[in-house]
């Protein structure tokens, strides 16, 4: 059985589409099969990023391990009983199509709540979430007081996981393993980001789920996409002398890796 990794928040630009191409990316270059999909149909970033990648690579002549997307299945409407899901079904049909050839199927997911995205929790073995050092996007786990010390009650998101460990639960399944990414930190603002650390360890005692190392704010990122690269393919593009930021990036992704704690992955990059 593959192992499924979700990379959801109902926040966008939370970083989810970029930490879905580097762990699918870094798990596939030590020689895991890997399959993506992508639940925001209208955007589809991790599909173009991966799309990006199968171009650069061929235009260059270079090969290097890529992780296979997939796009969901159409479905015939006519063929659903009264009362099913379209989409559950295209999830489904996904899923069952590449968990015989899989080791981890990798599911990015948008950032809104939809119908999708919540049945994908459900069949999240592991549960990404990265989250930006601001209390904006901390609103979605849990509203805190004035002053960001003391967590009021969960919030949408937190609420959403909940349930989707409830049918885990239900379902006899494992119980899904929530990491929580703090993603883009900067060097600014010490205050809020010792505010948000506190709020982060309160709240993962309360709810229940891991914290993980995630990026620091890079402009390396953002260059990546169009030529699908994610940090680890520099060298084998022939990026000579990778500077400071690379090099500690790529120790970013190397500690987040080695925290998600995956099934017989052992980390050597
Ligand atoms: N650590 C980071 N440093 C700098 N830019 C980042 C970082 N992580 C993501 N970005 C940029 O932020 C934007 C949103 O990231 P994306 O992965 O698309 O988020 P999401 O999928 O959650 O909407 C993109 O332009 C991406 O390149
Ligand atoms: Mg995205």
């Amino acid at each position: 059985m593959a192992h499924i990794i979700v990379v959801g928040n109902e926040k966008g630009g939370a970083g989810k589409s970029t930490v879905s191409m580097h762990v699918a990316t870094a798990l596939a270059r030590m020689g895991h099969m890997v399959g993506t999909l992508d639940l925001d149909l209208r955007q589809k970033t991790l599909g173009r990023y991966v799309d990006n990648r199968n171009a650069f690579l061929a235009e260059k002549g270079i090969n290097l391990p890529t992780p296979a997307y997939h796009d969901l299945p159409e479905i015939d409407q006519s063929t659903l009983k009264p009362g099913e899901n379209i989409y559950d079904h295209r999830l489904s049909a996904a899923v069952a199509e590449l968990e015989p050839d899989n080791d981890f199927i990798l599911i990015d997911c948008p950032g809104s709540h939809t119908r999708l995205s919540q049945v994908a929790h459900s069949l999240a073995d592991t549960l990404i979430t990265p989250l930006n050092d601001s209390f904006i996007d901390f609103d979605l786990l849990a509203h805190v007081d004035a002053d960001g010390e003391k967590i009021k009650r969960p919030s949408v998101y937190s609420e959403m996981v909940w349930q989707a460990r409830q049918l885990r639960a239900q379902a006899g399944l494992e119980p899904i393993d929530w990491i929580v990414v703090r993603n883009r930190m900067g060097a600014q603002n010490m205050v809020n980001k010792k505010k948000m650390e506190a709020a982060i360890e309160t709240l993962s005692r309360r709810i229940g789920f891991r914290t993980a190392p995630g990026f620091n704010e890079r402009v390396i990122f953002r260059e990546l996409f169009p030529r699908g690269l994610t940090l680890l393919d520099l060298k084998d593009i022939g990026v000579k002398g990778l500077n400071m930021s690379n090099v500690a990036a790529r120790q970013e992704l190397r500690d987040l890796i080695k925290s998600l704690d995956l099934p017989n992955v052992t980390v050597d990059f």
